[in-house]
């Protein structure tokens, strides 16, 4: 008789609306359909580490369809720059040897970009590692939609209509500031969807004196208030020429001192960066002369409910996830392709980045409409 499959899952950096789906969609169908056995791991990485193991059997699967958060928690912990007792170490082999130990057949990885490439990290150590694509920014390659976006897109555009009643009362700007470092999928989505007059996103960087024409020229023939979306990750023309120019300088650098320079001019790029939001509707304020306000909408977005839409596709992934465990798959993340699911192999995936391309159909039904892009 062949043995019992015994199954690890962990749930690793950001959290987002739907994981708790995903759990419950590959543990019901490991459980209940193929008759595996399913441990949860706590708090990411980290939680195979320290053995912070739980059993997930019917009872633990239960009720968690639509709560929002992970019931395993999470962290950012990399397998191989793990802070333990106040040291950065290597925790690769201690996870290879617990899972061996633990008898696991597969470690399913429920993550964003940064935990595929861990996830691929341990593949290459010699663990069957499946993943599953999750995040709100909705940043990873190969998948039609990563879980987490679909609710984060109907919290952000809920807020941008909520911010038209008020801004239009008192005649002001109001920038909303929404989630995204270095993808716009998610301003750009709740920005049409909530018909934001101005939607700012990191891949096109913004010219301060064109969105506030913009801004002018509303108020002259339309309306004396204006919706400014603005992804965290957004910023002006010379501020992206300087980061490209210090991330180049990085790039190119060979020496330890060279590398560290690099990093220092970076850090101090970033650190200008934060606060670019109040900067941005203050410099708005001073060209248009309208009052300005902003509005952070931050770990809103990720908190609470998840959306139906979020919870069928973290379920079909789940599912999928199980199937493939059951006919020895691994090494690859469960994507999403149209009705169906696909696995794609984690080298494809790892370290890749799904941003919105400057021509994008979303970008060009945007400009249609007559939204600033601020270019
Ligand atoms: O990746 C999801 C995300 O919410 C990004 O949109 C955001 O920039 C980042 O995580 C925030 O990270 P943290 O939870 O570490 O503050």
């Amino acid at each position: 008789m062949a043995k019992t499959k015994r199954i690890g899952i962990l749930t690793a950096g950001g959290d987002s609306p739907g994981l708790n789906a995903a759990i419950r969609g590959v543990g019901k169908t490991a459980l209940g359909y193929y008759g595996m056995e399913i441990l949860g791991f706590r708090d990411g990485f980290r939680g195979i580490v320290e053995d912070r193991r739980l059993k997930l059997d019917k009872s633990k699967l239960a009720g968690i369809l639509t709560i929002g958060g992970t019931i395993l928690g999470t962290s950012r912990d990399k397998p191989h720059r793990m802070l333990i007792d106040g040291r950065t170490r290597d925790m690769t082999s201690v996870i290879v040897e617990n899972y061996g130990k633990l008898g696991l057949d597969a470690l399913v990885c429920l993550g964003g970009g940064g935990t595929q490439k861990n996830a691929l990290h341990l593949a290459n150590a010699g663990l069957n590692v499946i993943t599953l694509p999750k995040t709100i920014d909705n940043d990873v390659v190969l998948t039609d939609a990563t879980f987490g976006f679909a609710t984060a897109l109907d919290i952000a555009t809920e807020a941008i209509d909520r911010l038209h009643s008020t801004a239009h009362s008192h005649h002001r700007i109001i920038v909303a500031e929404i989630m995204g470092h270095r993808a716009g999928w998610l301003t750009l989505g709740a920005g049409i969807a909530g018909g934001a007059d101005v939607i700012l996103i990191p891949e096109i960087p913004y010219d301060v004196a064109k969105i506030a024409d913009a801004i002018r020229r509303r108020s002259r023939h339309s309306a004396n208030f204006s919706i400014v979306a603005v992804a965290e990750g957004a910023m002006s023309i010379d501020d992206a020429r300087a980061f490209k120019a210090a991330e180049g300088k990085r790039e190119r650098a060979r020496t330890l001192h060279d590398k560290k320079e690099a990093k220092v001019e970076l850090a101090a790029l970033e650190s200008r960066h934060t606060g670019n939001t109040m900067r941005l509707a203050r410099q708005l304020e001073e060209l248009t002369h309208l009052e300005s306000r902003v509005t952070i909408l931050g770990y809103v977005q990720r908190g609470g409910t998840p959306s139906p839409a979020d919870r069928l596709l973290a379920t079909r992934l789940g599912g999928a996830c199980a199937d493939l465990i059951h006919e020895n798959v691994s090494g690859v993340m469960v994507a999403a392709r149209g009705d169906g699911t696909e696995p794609v192999p984690l080298e494809k995936v790892a370290g890749k980045r799904k941003t919105v391309p400057p021509d994008h159909s979303w970008v060009e039904t945007a400009r249609r409409v007559g939204t600033c892009l601020g270019d």
